[in-house]
């Protein structure tokens, strides 16, 4: 084997959806201690009293308790170089995390044990369908009471219509729960409290069930209901078949707590087993880029300016496709037509950054970034020059016009705006009359207007006035006549603007206005998203 394919073998890159709540953060850091990155998890009582998970580095998000911006946590384990694509867990903050899925090859979806499927899940499983990524369940806070895990295994087929596996099965009764079964290994594993408050590792003694030790520590009447519960499965359940799980058909279901880090080491081991190397992708011409091509390819699918405030830079993740990274090679970029030189490589573990010596497909690096770069840029060898597809553009639904407060800031200001749309934070739009003093700005959830605000006035010293516009829909107006679009009839409750790259966009209350428009400017057509683009 080659060391690239050596190499490729090894990655696994994926990322944790869910609810908001659902312990996200927790399971992160767990898999972190568990994977040797960190020694003492933060429990949420001492996150809660000023020590921050350490994936949330934000200012912001520290003060609001949410994770608002996504970062990528790296460990080794088993053998294994494993990438967290962490992302944020507000719904406001969708389009960030949609576009994280893009850079990961597998998702693990994660459950409250008491809440089942909730409306965040439902939506990010379906971005996650859609691309028919490999899906692996994690049930949740297993420690304390919630619904059967029957019940639970049957929503999620249902709601979610995608089949389930249960890998594990909890053995106990509900809340109390003293380990799990493995069905492919067939052997339980029983956990033994400690006082640590699942900030260090959970020991646990594994056996058969057929152990009579085992059988008695289990004690008689869990004993049967496991094996009833096992043979349920066994008959009525699904084969396990791992194409299916690659085909995102069926969901290798785990039971756990990331709180008292039961049935962590556990799931992190098998999924580590089952989950996909780097997978190909697809050119926007159809063509397949293989992870082990000796060719260097990436792409851009997130960029955060003023990550640390002490060196005001701009960072932009690339996740690699294909072929090997090495510092200060110089790479093409396709949509600048340009070779570049990828400066300071780096690699983050919240705060930390190290310099990236080498780094291979499922690897995401980040690297300084002059304002090269937009989300969703290729980066080739000059040798095989091809575009991964455009990302999907998302349809703004909240919309504000912003100014600075003070006029002698408008430079930061602009500055601000631009850099802020660049890393796909807002989207900016101009009414043709009024220039540079104000702006309409369209995101898709309300908070990134706060995050907006606040960065504004924290990374760039300009405080903003801000004021809330009634519209909820956008459209991109195209008619053969220009002049039709600029004397856009109907308007009268809605308002004409045009985007970053000049093309015009009408906002109004709702649908109900677009068809009144329709109706008395023929030959006018509206897109949810400028022609070229995919919607999401
Ligand atoms: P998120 O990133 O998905 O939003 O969730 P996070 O990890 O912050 O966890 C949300 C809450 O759920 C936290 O409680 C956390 O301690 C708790 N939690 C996470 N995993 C488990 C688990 O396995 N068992 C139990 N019992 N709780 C778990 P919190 O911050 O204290 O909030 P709250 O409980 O006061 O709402």
């Amino acid at each position: 084997m080659s060391e690239l394919q050596d190499n490729v073998a090894k990655r696994r890159t994926f990322a944790i959806i869910s609810h908001p709540d659902a312990g996200k953060t927790t399971l992160t850091e767990k898999l972190l201690l568990y994977g040797g990155a960190i020694h003492l998890a933060g429990s949420v009582k001492s996150r809660k009293s000023n020590k921050h998970a350490v994936s949330d580095w934000m200012e912001i998000e520290k003060q609001r308790g949410i994770s608002v911006t996504s970062s990528v946590l790296q460990f080794d384990y088993a053998g294994c170089r494993v990438n967290i694509l962490d992302t944020p867990g507000h719904q406001d903050f969708s389009e960030d995390t949609y576009r994280t899925l893009i850079a990961a090859d597998s998702a693990v979806m994660l459950i409250d044990a008491a809440k089942g499927v909730e409306p965040q899940t439902k939506k990010l499983f379906w971005v996650c369908h859609k691309r028919k990524l490999p899906i692996f369940t994690f049930v949740n806070k297993l420690d304390r009471y919630g619904r059967s895990p029957m019940d639970l295994m049957d929503e999620i087929e249902k709601v979610l219509g995608i089949n389930a596996y249960p890998i594990n099965w909890p053995i106990g009764i509900d809340g109390h729960y003293i380990g799990v079964y493995d069905r492919l290994k067939n052997q339980v594993e029983l956990f033994s409290s400690d006082n640590t408050h699942g900030s260090k590792m959970l020991k646990s003694t594994t056996g058969s069930l057929d152990d009579p030790h085992i059988r008695e520590a289990i004690g008689e009447d869990n004993f049967k209901t496991l094996k009833d519960d096992i043979e349920l499965l066994d008959m009525a359940g699904d084969e396990f078949d791992l194409e299916k799980v690659d085909a995102g058909e069926l969901t290798p279901m785990f039971f756990g707590s990331a709180m008292t880090n039961f049935g962590v080491r556990s799931f992190l081991e098998k999924f580590l087993e089952l989950a996909p190397t780097p997978q190909p992708r697809k050119t926007k011409e159809g063509e397949i880029v293989t992870p082990t091509d000796e060719d260097f390819s990436a792409f851009i699918f997130k960029i955060q300016a003023n990550m640390n405030p002490a060196h005001r830079d701009r960072v932009s993740f690339m996740r690699i496709c294909s072929g090997v990274f090495e510092k200060g090679m110089s790479v093409y970029h396709m949509q600048g037509q340009k070779t570049v030189k990828l400066s300071q490589p780096q690699q983050f573990m919240a705060q930390e950054r190290t310099i990236v010596e080498t780094a291979y497909p499922g690897d995401i690096i980040g690297v300084f970034d002059p304002g090269i770069f937009s989300i969703g840029d290729t980066v080739c060898s000059e040798k095989h020059k091809f575009f991964f597809p455009d990302f999907p553009v998302f349809p703004p639904e909240i919309f504000a016009r912003v100014q600075p407060k003070d006029s002698l800031k408008r430079k930061q200001f602009e500055k601000g705006i631009a850099q802020l749309s660049q890393e796909g934070a807002i989207q900016v739009f101009k009414q043709k009359n009024i220039g540079m003093e104000s702006f309409v700005v369209g995101v898709v959830g309300v908070l990134q207007l706060e995050v907006l605000e606040y960065r504004l006035l924290h990374e760039y010293g300009a405080q903003l006035l801000m004021n809330q516009l009634g519209y909820s829909v956008a459209r991109w107006v195209y008619s053969d006549n220009p002049e039709a679009i600029s004397n856009i009839k109907g308007l009268d409750n809605g308002m004409l603007v045009y985007d970053q790259q000049d093309l015009p966009v009408i906002l109004v209350n709702n649908e109900w206005s677009l068809n009144w428009i329709l109706e008395r400017n023929p030959g006018i057509r509206f897109l949810t998203v400028p022609q070229e683009a995919k919607s999401i």
